[in-house]
């Protein structure tokens, strides 16, 4: 799929105050400092259209990129991210699962995933609230530029051993790198593909 257009469109706390379109959506999310924005920046081609920080909590709010004029990308706050205080943190987790309950024009939340690490128990928890809310999602592994080619295999069968315990399944998967340019072409093929199965129904 060719990015013809990018464009933001607005952030808010508030799943309710969300663009009242119906157009396809897909929202990128994932423990804090993941590479959420970057990816996004990534798919997109642009340098800077989602804000990015080496300092985690960077996204604090929901925001939402209108693409090619017709479906949306959101950029969703990190989860997991132990410094900001407990009342704040409560609130992020508060909207975000409001987002996943209530937004009915999301298609797929894509779960990113930093490769280098052990699946991690927050990650997992996720992934399985999601399913037990009938959410679909594929996971995303992130930052593939940090680790050699069979370093990266090994780490996806650790994550296949883990998630094969409570799915039947492994999620659809992706491996991607924003710095070195990796995945793009996989990640919006797949979104292209959704979007054209949208049509027919
Ligand atoms: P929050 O908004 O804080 O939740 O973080 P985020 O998930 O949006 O992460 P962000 O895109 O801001 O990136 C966090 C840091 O990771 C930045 O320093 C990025 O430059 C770095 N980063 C992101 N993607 C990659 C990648 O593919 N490779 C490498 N090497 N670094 C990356
Ligand atoms: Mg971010």
């Amino acid at each position: 799929m060719h990015i013809k257009s990018a464009e933001f469109v607005m952030s808010n706390s508030d799943v309710a105050k969300c663009p009242k379109s119906r157009l396809p959506e897909y929202a990128f999310i994932g423990r804090s400092n993941v590479g959420k924005s970057s990816l996004i920046n990534m798919l997109t081609s642009r340098k800077s259209l989602a804000k990015t920080s080496g300092r985690p909590g960077k996204t604090q709010l929901i925001n939402h990129f209108l693409i090619n004029k017709n479906w949306h990308l959101v950029d969703l706050p990190g989860y997991g991210y132990a410094k900001v205080s407990k009342s704040s943190k409560k609130v992020f987790q508060k909207f975000i699962t409001q987002y996943f309950s209530l937004r009915e024009q999301l298609v797929t939340a894509f779960v990113l995933v930093d490769i280098r690490h052990k699946p991690q128990p927050i990650d997992l928890e996720f992934m399985q609230w999601l399913g037990e809310n009938g959410i679909p999602f594929s996971i995303i592994f992130t930052k593939a530029d940090k680790l050699k080619p069979n370093a990266i295999t090994r780490h996806v069968e650790d994550y296949k051993t883990v998630l094969l315990e409570t799915w039947e399944a492994m999620p659809n998967y992706f491996i991607t790198s924003s710095s070195k340019d990796i995945g793009k072409d996989d990640v919006l093929n797949y979104i292209d593909e959704l979007n054209e199965n949208m049509k027919i129904d």
